[in-house]
């Protein structure tokens, strides 16, 4: 029998706490349906050396300090705490633990670390964290309950609190008001109101007045997530199985809450510097010879590009780690030719294996004498159709599976074959009506760090694309120990950041799929997932050659720059629509070249900190606002993104509308990236509910006309951007110098930047094989201090000589010294808005003086 809520409760009415039940309360479940219960009544406690036990019966809710910043919350409701075994968590994370205080009143139990205060009221178990200070950073709503094996956790919902995360889920940025399921589904022209769609990545940020904090629910069962959606002012999250087991991290800056992230979950890979170039794919590019006509287009056309993608047409009837020989002769020599063009190829390998029984498929042969698959409830291989018609599906959460997969690959790495596409891994089964495999078939956990059993794949669903990546990630790197591998996947879970980038799955070729791009990237990019993009132009459908342009534009700043469409639409590579509309999109994607210095900086950067290289406005900016609400939920705003902390793009939130916008800067010093000039606020409102007089004049509102041929860009004054000459691909040196651009800042700006390098292939950089650089520069009267830092590491440079272009100082009037000495160019040269020099940089370090 459910027991009566205790008195923190009592503002929430009875109606109102059913209406967050599962179903089976309001319905019941017939005589043999477990009791429901709620954790709600102290029957005693005990001190960890790293936090808390309280005990109600039975069940016990466990409460440990794993650092001062980062904690964890079991709850148990029988004897025994479920097996302490994660697919996303860091063993390492997991086994860390620091040394609380205890704090122990009349009201609560509780303790505190350095930076957190954590209570359980004595008389409900209300679980209260607050900062040292006292303020509450989260609290329970309702008791923690339990409907059988299913349970939910509630807290209290602010007013002014936002939502961001759960990966690429559909809607606005801010996830207040609405609720989701996490249950990897192929969702084919999801539109914006599709849940759930092709990821499991149960972690979210909440935001308030500038303090963020970050929940991971590392449960694989379906889980699901309501901001108040249910509740005004409750936000609950749930599973139907499995433990609960969640972690709280603080920041209170929301960078933090992303460093904790992945410090729990892990930080992707550095990558190849090619998957940072322009990709082409199409479902499916076949024959052979058009292939390299693709390839040869972009080249003839000169329009940079780096990867070109065979879909699965290529296969012998759809089976993946086949070639299909009539439409692809001499597939090895086309893949060494495109390598001449310096073209990398990237193929697709689907985790479904035809059910090809006697006809010498060695990946079914091999799977089925390794004994790699899973299977039914009754004991038989389990088998669905998918593309290439009946299919059995690798067991990949046992280690020998994964490694036996990663086998597989060893022709086409062989041949030269440089990315791999892990697609339909949700898994994806067309034969079933729920889509995937039935919840009955039977997988195998042989895995280090957890007991040796069976699970169902009610369990193991949300993880399988994950693991699916992590066996193609893995076999990549034992095949070939110093490459960096690349694989793409489209299902994936909380830390399958460690093993691949992703992208948002099948689109439609629409203005309002563009304009969902945005905020489904941010929203990857705090949840782990940096190394992402969606289908440029639109999977499914053909775009005008209008839409095209402004997609090629706008995904020019987005990590992953992809253009990919479905079998039987239009062509929509970059040259077609015509030669205006090329010219155009040309532009942008040299554009991107050019900042690839800066690209791969950020990419650095995310393999070392976590920090996603595209972000919403808050993460860099949470101060923006007085009253510090994240700007990115205000119109003006809403489609704007950074690049990195110095570069915001800011299509118009109607991309197609032809009507002039505000774009809001969340800092006072802004340029326009094309030109160098500093961005004059424009008179009027931003919007009528953000009067600029509000915004106390800590950002810019800049008025903007939407033009096909541009895209508004600009750079955060103090800023150093590295950018470099143009090339065709990542693989060719750039001759010239190394550019910095320096935008002066306003007071309090910082004036710095870095560069980092490397072989953009290996993992040489591990052993000291890179070239790191730091740029710094202040502003004396009206001169201009330039410094540049030696060079770190042992990567050679490509360039001899840096070209400093410098906006907003005046030109200098006297002489250049660098070093002290005067500059071998002598002065300066006057750009229309800044000035140029350029000096020799011999590795040693620099010293610029402009006046
Ligand atoms: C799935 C993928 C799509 C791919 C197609 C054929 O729909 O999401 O990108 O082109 O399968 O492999």
């Amino acid at each position: 029998m459910m027991r009566r809520f205790p008195s923190f409760f009592a503002g929430l009415t009875a109606a109102v706490f059913f209406a967050v039940q599962p179903s089976s309360v309001l319905y019941g479940q017939g005589a043999s349906a477990p009791a429901l219960f709620a954790f709600d009544r102290a029957t005693g406690s005990s001190a960890l050396p790293n936090g808390v036990v309280v005990r109600d019966g039975d069940a016990s809710e466990e409460i440990t300090a794993l650092r001062d910043d980062v904690l964890r919350v079991r709850v148990a409701r029988g004897k025994a705490m479920p097996e302490d075994a994660s697919w996303a968590v860091l063993a390492e994370a997991r086994r860390s633990s620091v040394a609380v205080t205890q704090d122990v009143t009349s009201e609560h139990f509780g303790f505190r670390t350095k930076m957190l205060r954590v209570e359980i009221e004595k008389k409900t178990l209300r679980l209260t964290i607050r900062d040292i200070a006292g303020n509450v950073l989260q609290q329970d709503a309702l008791p923690v309950h339990f409907d059988g094996a299913a349970f939910r956790v509630s807290k209290a919902m602010p007013l002014d609190e936002h939502y961001f995360g759960l990966g690429d889920k559909t809607g606005p940025l801010d996830r207040r008001d609405q609720a989701f399921s996490l249950w990897n589904t192929d969702s084919y022209r999801f539109q914006e109101s599709t849940d759930p769609i092709y990821k499991a990545i149960p972690f979210f940020m909440t935001y308030k007045a500038g303090v963020a904090l970050g929940v991971l629910l590392d449960n694989t069962w379906r889980t699901s997530f309501d901001f108040g959606r249910e509740l005004p002012d409750v936000y609950s999250f749930g599973a139907v199985d499995g433990p609960l087991n969640y972690y709280v991290m603080y920041g209170p800056a929301p960078k933090q809450v992303v460093e904790d992230y992945a410090w729990l979950t892990g930080k992707p890979p550095m990558p190849p510097m090619w998957t940072l170039g322009f990709q082409q794919s199409r479902y499916t590019y076949t024959p052979e010879s058009r292939v390299l006509e693709v390839a040869q287009r972009f080249r003839t056309d000169r329009i940079p590009a780096d990867a070109i993608y065979l879909d699965i047409g290529f296969q012998d009837r759809n089976r993946p780690f086949s070639v299909d020989r009539k439409l692809f002769p001499d597939f090895a020599g086309m893949v060494a030719h495109l390598k001449e063009e310096n073209f990398h190829v990237v193929a697709i390998t689907d985790l479904h294996i035809a059910k090809a029984q006697g006809e010498g498929y060695q990946p079914y042969d091999s799977g089925m004498a390794g004994d790699h698959f899973v299977k039914s409830a009754d004991g038989s291989v389990y088998s669905g159709r998918v593309w290439p018609g009946p299919s059995v599906f690798p067991d990949f959460t046992q280690q020998q599976t994964r490694v036996w997969w990663g086998t597989l690959y060893r022709d086409f790495q062989h041949i030269g074959i440089d990315g791999f596409w892990n697609d339909m891994n949700e898994p994806s089964v067309f034969s079933s009506p729920t889509k995937t495999m039935p919840l009955d078939v039977v997988h195998r956990i042989d895995e280090p760090g957890f007991a040796k059993r069976t699970a169902t794949h009610a369990e193991i669903h949300d993880v399988y694309g994950m693991e699916n990546s992590r066996a193609t990630f893995d076999g990549l790197l034992a095949l070939e120990p110093d490459t960096r591998p690349f694989v793409l996947t489209r299902a994936t879970y909380a830390g399958g950041q460690r093993y691949a980038a992703t992208w948002t799955g099948d689109n439609s070729s629409t203005w309002n799929h563009l304009r969902m791009t945005t905020p489904m990237l941010e929203n990857l990019g705090l949840s782990g997932f940096s190394y992402a993009g969606a289908d440029v132009g639109g999977y499914a459908g053909t775009p005008t050659p209008e839409l095209l342009t402004k997609w090629l534009e706008v995904a020019a700043f987005q990590p992953i720059d992809r253009d990919h469409s479905e079998l039987g639409t239009g062509d929509q590579e970059p040259w077609v629509g015509g030669a205006e509309q090329e010219g155009i999109r040309r532009r942008f994607i040299e554009e991107r070249y050019r900042l690839m210095p800066y690209l791969y900086t950020l990419a650095e950067e995310t393999s070392r900190t976590g920090m996603p290289m595209v972000r919403p406005l808050f993460l860099e900016f949470p101060d923006a606002a007085p009253d510090r609400h994240p700007l990115d939920v205000d119109m003006a705003s809403s489609a704007e993104f950074l690049l990195g902390r110095n570069l915001l793009i800011a299509p118009s939130p109607w991309p197609e509308q032809l009507d002039d916008y505000f774009a809001e800067l969340p800092s006072r010093e802004w340029y326009d990236y094309w030109t160098g000039k500093r961005v004059e606020a424009s008179s009027g409102p931003v919007n009528l509910a953000q009067p600029e007089s509000l915004l106390m004049k800590r950002t810019v509102a800049v008025k903007l006309h939407p033009e096909l041929a541009t895209l508004p860009v600009f750079v955060r004054g103090g800023a150093i951007l590295p950018v470099e000459p143009l090339v065709q691909s990542t693989n060719e040196r750039p001759q010239g110098p190394l550019t910095l651009r320096v935008y002066r800042g306003g007071e309090g700006d910082d004036c710095a930047g870095s560069l980092y390098l490397d072989d953009g292939k290996t993992y040489a950089f591990r052993k000291g094989d890179f070239l790191r650089m730091q740029f710094s520069c202040s502003t004396e009267g009206d001169g201009l201090w330039l410094h540049v830092s030696a060079h770190e590491g042992s990567f050679p440079a490509w360039w001899s000589e840096i070209r400093v272009e410098a906006y907003g100082w005046g030109a200098p009037q006297g002489r250049v010294l660098v070093n002290g000495r005067e500059a071998a160019g002598g002065a300066a040269t006057a750009l229309p808005e800044g000035f140029s020099v350029t000096f020799a940089d011999d590795g040693k370090g620099e010293d610029v003086q402009l006046r």
